[in-house]
């Protein structure tokens, strides 16, 4: 009790350090605020204003220009052509829209490219990108880091005063791309002269050279890791990764800090990252404000095939609750810069969405706590890659597509809840009893993925098994990095850890001996930070805090499976599963069945000081023997759980409660019966969306 007393004041501290800074951007009293992009570069400019008019009575308050206009910005080097920005700024103002801009540096002209053809991305196999889509220039050329710096400024200094621009969007969507150019290759070298101290044998030892002979005596000697027939050296790919990682980053940076000189201290700098489980890129700009992350929930692709046979066409509901929950614990609030706004052109299927998904993505976002959506795009184009891309409005301009009705009604139902507001309403106490983080590194997904040691290892699927089970239950989720207090939370995940360092383990011991709950899995603390594994019993790390010793593990084919009990249940696996013999005191919940080592450990559990560390050793088929496990240790810490279908799931933030539904089946969501309904009712159908205040 004592505890959840100081989690929840811990907590409320926290909320109020961030809301000061959130504060300067965003009022919290409007909850949140949709937007929509607008390329007045793409149309007759007799039509812009009909377009801004028309944006501003479908509800949305702000739009976001000049994302790919570097072109139009800087026609020829060093000429500049603002005027058509500022007539358009002026109409959006005009109808009461604020403005997003952007850096504009995703399209660099062809003038640039021609002039200066290093800028152009190598790919791995020698071939080298060209001038006609976007994002060919490399984060790792100086040139275009140089160049993109001088349009930055002087948009910066003819813009960062200007009250009706509310932030700045740095480039679009930047991911982590490999650029195996000569360039870029000088930069490697650089960085890893800057990461070894200049010493070489300290790079030979952390790449563990001596094993095939790939011993160097310089810098000047390496290249990047290339496929020569018997796969790369795993210290070598994980040092080009963390490399590559951070010249996004850089390049990010590099941008804040130019902006940084003129914005105004209401104007927030940001940028939309895609989510992407092993882009560990996200959140490494410590310059931005906050982050955004652009979310396309329908296309036919395998990862949007939602649950059931038409699932497709809403999509599967972890690609939102996931992103929210990384995304908003990097600085405590965050955006969604591109919400898909109906039919896609660039998936697999390109099926049309289910009527409702759209408002139910809407509100998906708006639970996790986002201050603010945009959608991709106003106008669907009639020009360009992105022909059958949906629009708010089709291709004539004026009509708007199911997508655009739906964000009309979102907006009109966020101004139902704004009236409702009450300040300092903010939390649901189950909800925060439940706090769980799950501790993540996209370092341990790279290192895994090298070397995956099964075919049937899938480091996303396994992070999930741990991810969906917390979500069923209704708890708070936060995705954290080692960066953050483990303490705050009553429950701490990290699911196949596997790079560690001793004060990463002396943390996770403290964390527990002061009162936290640690859950750890398969393939943790396995290796060190240079992917090496330690000179000792693999795993040896963490036998003194998990209370026992893993004696080996064991990985199987396709043809056959493992099985484990736990509490008289069977639950089975293929990929990994670990076999240990336990300390005494350890207690022991699972155990192996029905192979050579039949009767021995896979999952334990002990106390230790005033927590305690649980440990599953197996990567179950479908993630029941997780959620099995997860239930134990909540009911043993005597936190009520819920147990929400597949497809259901709820937040809560600033008062409200938000379910949502994206199973087939109608479901009937747990509330007290005095319970005050805003929005849906009780009974929430496909793609429903169920709102409701929180009882003081
Ligand atoms: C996003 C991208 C946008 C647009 C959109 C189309 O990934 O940032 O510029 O291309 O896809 O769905």
């Amino acid at each position: 009790m004592v505890r959840t007393i100081s989690v929840l004041f811990s907590l409320l501290v926290c909320f109020n350090l961030l809301s000061e800074k959130r504060d300067t951007f965003f009022s919290s009293d409007k909850l949140t605020s949709v937007g929509v992009y607008y390329y007045p570069e793409h149309w007759d400019s007799t039509q812009w204003e009909r377009d801004l008019k028309r944006i501003s009575q479908m509800g949305f308050e702000f739009t976001h220009y000049a994302e790919f206009a570097w072109a139009a910005l800087e026609p020829k080097e060093g000429i500049y052509n603002f005027q058509w920005l500022d007539r358009a700024i002026a109409l959006a103002d005009k109808y009461d829209l604020k403005v997003i801009l952007c850096t504009s540096t995703a399209t660099p002209p062809v003038w640039l490219t021609r002039k200066h053809p290093e800028i152009l991305i190598q790919n791995e196999d020698g071939t080298y990108f060209d001038h006609g889509a976007r994002q060919h220039a490399s984060f790792s050329s100086s040139f275009y880091r140089e160049y993109a710096k001088k349009i930055i400024d002087e948009l910066g200094r003819r813009y960062g005063n200007d009250d009706r621009i509310i932030g700045w969007q740095i480039d679009n969507e930047p991911a982590v791309r490999m650029d195996f150019s000569p360039g870029a290759l000088l930069r490697f070298r650089e960085f890893l002269q800057k990461k070894y101290n200049n010493d070489i044998d300290a790079l030979n030892s952390a790449w563990g050279a001596a094993f095939w002979g790939q011993t160097y005596s310089d810098f000047d000697e390496i290249t990047f890791p290339r496929y020569r027939g018997w796969g790369k050296n795993p210290h070598q790919v994980l040092d080009h990764k963390r490399f590559t990682v951070n010249e996004t980053a850089t390049f990010l940076d590099e941008q804040a800090a130019v902006l940084h000189k003129y914005a105004s201290p209401r104007q927030f700098i940001t940028t939309n990252y895609i989510p992407s489980f092993e882009d560990g890129h996200i959140g490494k700009s410590k310059e931005l404000d906050f982050n955004c992350y652009t979310r396309y929930m329908v296309s036919g692709r395998n990862e949007d095939l939602g649950i059931g046979k038409k699932g497709y066409r809403i999509g599967d509901p972890l690609r939102i609750a996931l992103a929210n929950d990384f995304f908003r614990p990097i600085d405590g609030y965050y955006g969604v810069m591109e919400l898909q706004p109906g039919q896609v052109n660039w998936g697999e299927y390109n099926a049309q969405q289910l009527p409702g998904a759209v408002r139910l993505w809407l509100w998906s976002v708006f639970a996790g706590g986002s201050d603010f959506t945009c959608t991709y795009r106003f106008r669907q184009p009639l020009v360009g890659n992105e022909l059958y891309h949906y629009g708010i409005v089709g291709t004539d301009g004026i009509t708007p597509s199911r997508g655009g009705e739906e964000f009309s009604r979102f907006i009109s139902e966020i101004n139902i809840l704004r009236k409702n507001y009450k300040q300092g309403k903010n939390i649901s106490s189950d909800y925060y009893k439940r706090y769980a983080a799950i501790l993540y590194n996209a370092e341990n997904a790279w290192s895994l993925s090298t070397q995956r040691q099964s075919a049937l290892w899938n480091t996303q699927t396994h992070f999930e098994n741990y991810y969906r089970p917390l979500k069923s239950f209704g708890a708070k989720v936060d995705v954290i990095s080692e960066e953050k207090d483990f303490i705050d939370y009553p429950v701490l995940i990290a699911p196949a850890y596997t790079l560690v360092d001793d004060s990463l383990i002396s943390r996770w011991h403290d964390y527990v001996v002061k009162g936290g709950n640690l859950v750890l899995s398969v393939r943790t603390a396995y290796k060190d930070r240079n992917d090496r594994l330690f000179e000792l019993p693999v795993g040896g790390k963490l036998f003194d805090l998990i209370g026992a010793k893993m004696d080996f593990f064991d990985l199987i084919v396709p043809s056959d499976t493992g099985t484990v009990v736990v509490d008289d249940s069977e639950y089975t696996w293929s990929s990994w599963g670990e076999i240990f013999t336990p300390y005494e005191n350890t207690e022991i919940w699972g155990i192996h069945k029905g192979d050579f080592y039949a009767g021995k450990s896979a999952v334990l559990h002990r106390k230790l000081g005033k927590g305690t560390v649980t440990y599953i050793g197996v990567d179950s088929h479908d993630g029941a023997l997780e959620k099995a496990v997860l239930k134990k240790l909540y009911s043993l810490l005597k936190i009520p759980v819920l147990n929400l279908p597949e497809g259901v799931w709820f937040e809560c933030r600033d008062g409200f409660g938000v379910a949502l539904n994206y199973s087939p089946e109608t479901y009937q969501f747990p509330l007290d019966e005095d319970t005050e309904i805003l929005i849906g009712s009780r009974n929430i159908p496909t793609a429903g969306v169920l709102v409701w205040r929180i009882k003081d």
